[in-house]
């Protein structure tokens, strides 16, 4: 298995509040890491750092392919474009394709994520798991070899949060590498190769979902977990 993200002892302060305290995780191709952990962790932090979405204050972080895709938690579709504008543009723009074959390729997407039908549709006439499908697909637009997820289901009703990760599963069914902050817990047992628990800026455990779930190391999961469950 070949390692494609290497974070090795990440510091990120705020402040003067110490947010990730030498977090270090390696994941590699096409495995699933599914993070939780209370509120305030430092789980999204963490993400943002390897998305490079904020600067760390120490450590390394090596990602073997710099395609990262990111979804998150509030469905930040551009509102005022189509269901497969909000696809296409990225891939045009950044990318240079031309703007047939990138909704070409926008439309195997929705198809992928049961939207085709929605794709004229504006954002505000779209549920919010279809948002965040769509938004999904927009990610998968510029062929990343990472997914990061931070709570892509916390937003949406309860009615809502299956049909986004039925996507996410099949997704895992390809081998798509992923790192997923999610408190869904049923569906990180099932999907997750490793489960790693977050606790006030560190990573207190990393195991295989059956022993995170059924025998933690750390008291302090079991007390959360018996929470969530
Ligand atoms: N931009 C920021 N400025 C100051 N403090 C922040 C910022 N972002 C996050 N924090 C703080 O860092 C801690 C970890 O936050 P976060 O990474 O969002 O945790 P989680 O995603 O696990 O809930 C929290 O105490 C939060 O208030
Ligand atoms: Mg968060």
């Amino acid at each position: 298995m070949m390692c494609v993200i290497k974070a090795e002892n990440i510091t990120k302060v705020f402040g003067d509040l110490e947010v990730l305290k030498n977090v270090s995780l390696e994941v590699d191709r096409g495995e699933v890491i599914s993070i939780i952990g209370p509120s305030g962790s430092g789980k999204s932090t963490f993400l943002r750092c390897l998305q490079q979405l904020e600067e760390i204050d120490g450590g390394k972080i090596k990602i073997d392919d710099k395609k990262l895709g990111m979804i998150f938690q509030n469905l930040n579709l551009f509102p005022h474009k189509t269901v497969i504008e909000n696809i296409s543009e990225a891939p045009i723009i950044v990318n240079k394709m031309n703007r047939e074959k990138a909704v070409k390729r926008g439309e195997e997407l929705l198809k992928k994520v049961g939207l085709l039908d929605k794709k004229d549709d504006y954002p505000c006439d779209i549920s919010g798991g279809q948002k965040q499908r769509v938004a999904i697909a927009r990610a998968l637009a510029m062929e990343p070899e990472i997914l990061l997820f931070d709570e892509p289901t916390s937003a949406l009703d309860p009615e809502l949060v299956g049909e986004v990760l039925s996507v996410i599963k099949e997704l895992a069914k390809d081998h798509m590498t992923m790192i997923i902050v999610t408190h869904e817990m049923a569906f990180a047992r099932e999907v997750s190769d490793y489960i790693v628990f977050m606790d006030e800026g560190k990573i207190i455990e990393k195991a295989i979902p059956n022993k995170m779930f059924t025998n933690p190391d750390h008291p302090r999961i079991k007390v959360f977990l018996d929470k969530m469950l």
